[in-house]
């Protein structure tokens, strides 16, 4: 999708298709040039309704208000609405900002236009793709505004780099797990390496043996396919800070000999979303340049099933030398990032430590299947995270560790348990897991975030498709891109 800026007025512009965003249900503002055939299809302009009209070449959106938070899933509803429709190439639509100054809604367009046009059609021998593939935008504005060119052109640029990340994050998530496993990821990740510059490290089997990552290993070895751990690196000079960036990678959860209902099993070849969200996080970093260090750590595992499996009741020796009784191999994801952390904290003395995870489906019934849940020992941090998420369009929540459910993992014969002892708060449990992993110089300075619940959702939802959304890579993009302008944090 190619996007032009212009200071021509809409109505000069050619195009096939004339988008037109109706703000707060105000019908009658002067944009809003066919009212009475818009009451009579009975659009009443309600957040992401869409209406249109066919015979005007005017497609009809409703957001609630100007600011990118409305704007941005009223836009892709739009443009989602074309999927399939061949004759719209070329569309136009005029510039909506919620301040003066502000060109926060126009990247929130450009974002829009980028999620909402996403389709998997690699699987389907009919592919329904979206027609769109220039975006007039012209500078006339639904109100009086100070943008320009140069500052308009910065903002959809940077939403088209987001975007296009979390489509490739999206993408990655939604592959099967017998056409993505982890060496896929590796081939991914040194081909991204590659084209962006970064560094790339991969280890098999053995370096992971030599690394002592013991409790990843374990959940692995009933795989045809071999576990790896990715480490990806950007490095440019003099950064205001240093960032790492874990991410469970389970290319397939099947629960191992803990094994999943049938139903319950379905979709968990999203359980590679935290690790497809770093490696999306890291592309969109790189490309936006900003000025900060930051490495990606991806935990690329397959939990299987057979005669060489984990069992309950083992006792697995983690790379910081914790031992762990296992019992249940379904709570596999934190026995890898248990490693996976010891690792990034090894390798790299960060001043930010953040892992993404499709940890719990306690965190789903806990909060939805549209939020996130936030943990960790800083609140000042835990609060950055929702902050920078709300600003992007995400939302995440805090769940607040306590040491009442800390005693819940004790083990009889071991340091700690892999499940707590009471049905209760296991987002939290599994997240008071991952601490004991956490060295006390990075305790501060960490936060896990456990995207169980919006990483994959099997319907609509704003600017989200059915299947993966790609949750993480827009909130921490921006997290760190305050990071990359802010001297104070
Ligand atoms: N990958 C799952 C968590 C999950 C569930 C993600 C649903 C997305 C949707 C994780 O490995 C898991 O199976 N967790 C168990 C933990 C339990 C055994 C303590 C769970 O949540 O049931
Ligand atoms: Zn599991
Ligand atoms: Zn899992």
């Amino acid at each position: 999708m190619n996007f032009n800026i212009t200071n021509s007025p809409l109505n000069e512009i050619k195009a096939d298709l004339e988008l037109v965003i109706v703000i707060d249900k105000n019908l009658k503002h002067p944009t809003v040039k066919d009212r009475k055939l818009l009451k009579k299809a009975n659009f009443s302009g309600a957040q992401n309704e869409v209406c249109h009209l066919v015979e005007k070449n005017r497609l009809y959106v409703g957001a609630d208000n100007l600011k990118g938070a409305a704007i941005r899933p009223a836009v892709a509803s739009a443009i989602r609405s074309l999927i399939g429709k061949k004759s719209y190439k070329h569309i136009k639509v005029a510039t909506y900002v919620s301040h003066p100054r502000c060109s926060a809604s126009i990247r929130a367009m450009a974002e829009g236009f980028v999620l909402g046009a996403y389709t998997f059609t690699e699987y389907k021998s009919q592919k329904s793709k979206c027609p769109v593939k220039t975006v007039e935008i012209s500078l006339e504005g639904y109100e009086p505004h100070e943008i320009s060119m140069e500052t308009a052109a910065r903002a959809v640029h940077n939403g088209e780099i987001v975007a296009s990340a979390t489509n490739y994050t999206r993408n990655i998530v939604n592959t099967p797990p017998d056409d993505f496993y982890p060496e896929s990821m590796e081939k991914k990740a040194k081909k991204l390496a590659k084209e962006l510059g970064l560094g790339c490290k991969v280890l098999d089997i053995k370096a992971l043996e030599k690394e002592k990552m013991n409790a990843l290993l374990a959940v692995g070895r009933a795989s045809r396919h071999e576990p790896k751990v990715i480490h990806l690196s950007y490095k440019p000079k003099n950064p205001k800070k240093v960032i790492s960036l874990v991410g469970k990678g389970l290319t397939y959860d099947s629960g191992g000999l803990s094994l999943k209902p049938g139903d319950y099993m379905v979709t968990m070849k999203a359980d590679k979303s935290g690790a497809s969200a770093v490696i999306g996080m890291m592309k969109a970093i790189a490309e936006l340049g900003l000025d900060i260090e930051v490495h990606g750590f991806l935990g690329m595992v397959e939990n299987m099933i057979g005669g060489d499996a984990y069992k309950p009741d083992d006792v697995l020796k983690a790379k910081n030398g914790k031992t762990i009784e296992v019992r249940n191999t379904d709570a596999e994801g934190r026995l890898v990032l248990a490693d996976v952390l010891c690792y990034a904290q090894q390798e790299v003395k960060a001043d930010y430590l953040f892992d993404f995870a499709t940890l719990t489906g306690a965190c789903v019934v806990g909060v939805g299947h549209y939020t996130s849940g936030v943990m960790g020992h800083c609140e000042e941090l835990k609060n950055m995270v929702r902050q920078q998420a709300k600003i992007a369009g995400e939302m995440v929540t805090p769940l607040d560790f306590n040491d009442y459910l800390k005693k819940t993992l004790k083990s009889d014969i071991a340091d700690i348990c892999n499940i707590s002892n009471t049905r209760y708060g296991g987002a939290i449990t599994a997240g008071l897991f991952l601490s004991e992993f956490i060295d006390e110089d990075h305790k501060e300075k960490w936060a896990h975030v456990d995207i169980a619940g919006p990483a994959f959702v099997e319907h609509v939802w704003g600017e989200n498709p059915s299947g993966a959304s790609g949750a993480g890579v827009r909130m921490m993009v921006r997290l760190m891109e305050s990071l990359s302008r802010d001297n104070t944090h």
